[in-house]
């Protein structure tokens, strides 16, 4: 690998004059040749990461790398393509006429245009009126123009926010094949299940920090990952006996149920012990931990430290200052 990392942010950080700390302390990696999605509810400081590294304003302190240059440096804009801000066409040009406006003012030869065309799948309606366009084919037709130069990787804010489903259907398959084509994708997005579905890895972020690294199984394990859900009787019996053995931070009851933080293998083990000492269990499930509430206990728990997971990394804490 020439060079592994496509984005290196280091204590990336932003204070907007309004005082308000909009990235804080910010260290990102993304792999080149990855789909790296970056996850936070509404205000968390995504657009405004995206901003920076675009070179669109200056970070408050700390630095980034983006595709091997000083974000906003002719270096590293010549190798990035970016949908961050909602891209200006005029309403009453093409799609195709769009994009030469575009290619000109780049310096763009106008031969990458109908590849380009071909690539978001508007070939067929490259010759209509922009205002003609659906809402997805605006926003392909962004991606159409951020693609231009043949950047290596991409920058797309909310790619598929405001996209109908079949709009979002085509705007994922358009990822999946920029990815393909040996392209960095950075995207945003507020929803779990777009990154989920998109993505190789994942940051999350919230309120300016990131919280959590990883791909999607990674976040789904650091928060608990699986466990065993048992429905016994006695219930207080059942209880007393798995914290004869277990730590009882691993031992709660959710809804008249046990639930236990274990390893799904001792699971039988587990039953057997529970049986002999005359508990009824008439249920032994193994429950994947839901990536909503990986998501929500990493984005709004105000001040709950994330579970230990084995490894000393910056996700520690959750801040809470709001
Ligand atoms: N130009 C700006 N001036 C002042 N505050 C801003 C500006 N842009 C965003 N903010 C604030 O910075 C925080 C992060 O916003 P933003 O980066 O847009 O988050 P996201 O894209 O994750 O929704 C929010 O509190 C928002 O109100
Ligand atoms: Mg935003």
């Amino acid at each position: 690998m020439a060079q592994a990392l496509a984005v290196e942010t280091h204590g990336l950080t932003k204070r907007y004059s309004t005082g308000v700390l909009a990235v804080d302390d910010l260290d990102l990696r993304v792999r080149t040749g990855e789909v790296y999605g970056f996850l936070g509810p509404n205000g968390a400081g995504k657009t405004t990461t995206l901003r920076l590294l675009s070179g669109l304003i200056h970070p408050t302190s700390g630095s980034a790398i983006v595709a091997g240059a000083v974000p906003g440096s002719p270096a590293s804009l010549a190798r990035l393509g970016a949908m961050v801000e909602t891209p200006a066409f005029y309403p009453y040009l093409s799609g195709r006429d769009n994009l030469r406006v575009v290619a000109r003012y780049a310096g763009v030869p106008k031969s990458r245009i109908d590849p380009v065309l071909k690539l978001v799948d508007l070939t067929d309606r490259a010759k209509h009126k922009f205002k003609t366009y659906s809402t997805g084919m605006k926003q392909r037709l962004g991606v159409a123009a951020a693609l231009l130069k043949g950047p290596d990787l991409l920058i797309l804010d909310e790619p598929t926010s405001g996209l109908d489903p079949q709009g979002t259907i085509e705007m994922r398959a358009l990822i999946k094949e920029l990815k393909q084509g040996g392209r960095t994708v950075l995207l945003s997005s507020h929803l779990l299940n777009e990154v989920e579905l998109t993505c190789d890895r994942v940051g999350v972020i919230a309120k300016g920090k990131l919280v959590a690294e990883g791909t999607v199984d990674e976040l789904r394990a650091r928060s608990g990952g699986r466990t065993l859900r048992i429905h016994a009787t006695p219930l207080e019996q059942a209880q007393r006996l798995l914290e004869s053995f277990l730590n009882p931070d691993q031992v709660r009851v959710i809804d008249g149920s046990l639930v236990l933080n274990v390893d799904p293998a001792q699971a039988a083990s587990i039953n057997r012990r529970l049986v002999a000492d005359g508990v009824d269990v008439s249920e032994l499930r193994v429950d994947e931990q839901s990536l909503e509430n990986v998501f929500l206990q990493l984005t709004e728990a105000p001040t709950q430290p994330t579970p230990a997971s084995g490894g000393g990394d910056r996700s520690g804490k959750v801040e809470g200052n709001k």
